[in-house]
C-alpha cells in the first residue's frame, strides 16, 4: 500500500504540491489526472524519492520512504516515464534487462527473463530481442519500456504518461494489454495520464488534481456520476454519458453469436431468425472471414478484417460501440487471440448501458 499524508512539494516559491493526502490499496490502480502543470509528475516522483517531500509523510507498507535508503526502495518499484527512456545503442534484450545487469544477475538469466517479458506484452522474443530503439514504432518502444520496469518484478509500479506519445488506436491497444497485465500481475500502480478516457478505463481510483491539491478521488464512476463542483464537470465535459462506456469491459455483455462455415454459406437459410441478427464467417482455421448479408438472391458473404471489426474481451464497451458505428453493422464480434468468434456485442446492450441512470 501507498499512502500520502499531507505531503507537500515546494520548488522555490512554487508550490507544486499542496498538502496531498490518499492511499492506493495493493493490486489496485490509482489513477492521477489533471491539467498540465497541476503536480502529477512531482507527486509521482516523490514515490521512489527521485524527489524528496517538502514536509508531510509518504509510506509504502507502513515504511517511511524517507527513513529507506533510495536504492534498496527503487529495487520494489518500476518506474516507466514518458519519452520511454531506452538507450539507442543498447539492443531491446539489453534494455530490458538493464538493472538486473547493474545488479550482476547472470546472463543466461537475464536473457531468460527478457524474453519471458516479451512474451508478456506480446512482442516475439525472436523477431524483437535484437532490434534497437530506432528499429521500434513508438507503440512498440512504449510496451518494452513497460517490459523494463517490470523486469525485476517490483510489487508497485510508476507510470507517467505511458501511453502519451502514442496514437489513439495504438493507445486503445496498448491499454488493453495493460489491463490484461495487471490482471495477472495485480501490481500496485500509480498512473500518471492526460487523457481521460484513458483514466476511466484504467483506473480503480482516480485523483483529479488542480494547482498541486486534489480536487476529487473517487471511482471512475462517480467521477462521471458525481463531479464535485464546477471545475470537475468542466474537466469531464458534456459528453460523460459516453465517456462512462470506457468503466466498462466487454467480457461483461457478450452474447451467444450465429456462426457459419465459409464452405456452407451459400446454403445458408436463417431458419426464421430475426433479419436483424448477424452471422458471422469463419474461414478453415476458424478465424473470422466474414458475415451474412442477405440480398435480393439469398446470402452473400461481406468480407470483413477481424483487427477493424473486432473487440477482445477486455476491450471497452466504448470502443465496441465505436467498431460498432464505424462498420455500419448491429453487432460487433467478440475474438479470442486467434480471431476466433467467441460471442458478440449488440447494439442495444450498448444504449441500455449507455442510459442506465448515472
Ligand atoms: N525542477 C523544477 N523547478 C521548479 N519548478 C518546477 C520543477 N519541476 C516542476 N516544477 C513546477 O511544478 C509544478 C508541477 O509540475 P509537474 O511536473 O509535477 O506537473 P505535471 O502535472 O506533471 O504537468 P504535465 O502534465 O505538464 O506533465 C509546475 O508548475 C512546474 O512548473
Ligand atoms: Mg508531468
Amino acid at each position: 500500500m501507498i499512502e500520502f499524508s499531507c505531503v507537500t512539494k515546494h520548488y522555490g516559491d512554487i508550490t507544486a504540491v499542496d498538502s496531498v493526502s490518499f492511499r492506493v490499496e495493493d493490486g489496485q490502480v490509482c489513477v492521477l489526472i489533471g491539467p498540465s502543470g497541476c503536480g502529477k509528475t512531482t507527486t509521482l516522483k516523490m514515490v521512489n524519492r527521485m524527489l524528496d517531500a517538502s514536509s508531510g509523510e509518504i509510506s509504502i507498507n507502513g515504511r517511511n520512504v524517507s527513513e529507506l535508503a533510495a536504492e534498496q526502495l527503487r529495487r520494489g518499484i518500476g518506474y516507466v516515464i514518458q519519452s520511454v527512456g531506452l538507450l539507442p545503442h543498447m539492443n531491446v534484450r539489453d534494455n530490458i534487462a538493464i538493472v538486473q545487469r547493474l545488479k550482476r544477475v547472470d546472463r543466461r538469466q537475464r536473457y531468460r527473463r527478457a524474453d519471458e517479458l516479451l512474451e508478456l506484452i506480446g512482442l516475439d522474443p525472436e523477431q524483437y530481442r535484437l532490434k534497437h530503439p530506432h528499429e521500434l514504432s513508438g507503440g512498440e518502444a512504449q510496451r518494452i519500456g513497460v517490459a523494463r520496469a517490470l523486469a525485476a518484478d517490483p510489487p508497485i509500479l510508476l507510470m507517467d504518461e505511458p501511453f502519451g506519445a502514442v496514437d489513439p488506436l495504438n493507445r486503445e491497444v496498448l491499454q488493453t494489454e495493460f489491463l490484461r497485465l495487471q490482471r495477472a500481475l495485480k501490481k500496485t500502480v500509480l498512473f500518471v495520464t492526460h487523457d481521460l478516457d484513458e483514466a476511466i478505463r484504467l483506473g480503480d481510483t482516480v485523483i483529479l488534481m488542480k494547482d498541486g491539491q486534489i480536487v476529487q478521488h473517487d471511482s471512475p464512476e462517480r467521477i462521471l456520476a458525481a463531479p464535485r463542483n464546477q471545475f470537475v464537470r468542466d474537466f469531464v465535459g458534456a459528453d460523460r454519458a459516453l465517456k462512462r462506456l470506457s468503466c466498462f469491459p466487454v467480457e461483461g455483455y457478450i452474447r451467444e453469436a450465429q456462426q457459419i462455415a465459409q464452405q456452407d454459406a451459400a446454403s445458408f437459410s436463417n431458419g426464421g431468425r430475426g433479419p436483424d441478427s448477424v452471422v458471422w464467417v469463419y474461414g478453415a482455421d476458424r478465424a473470422l472471414v466474414g458475415m451474412l448479408q442477405r440480398s435480393s438472391s439469398g446470402y452473400k458473404v461481406i468480407t470483413l478484417k477481424p483487427e477493424e471489426v473486432g473487440v477482445v474481451p477486455l476491450s471497452s464497451m466504448k470502443e465496441a460501440l465505436s467498431r460498432l458505428l464505424g462498420q455500419g453493422i448491429r453487432a460487433v464480434p467478440v475474438l479470442d487471440q486467434r480471431n476466433c468468434v467467441i460471442g458478440e456485442v449488440r447494439l442495444p446492450d450498448i444504449e441500455e448501458l449507455n442510459q442506465a441512470v448515472l
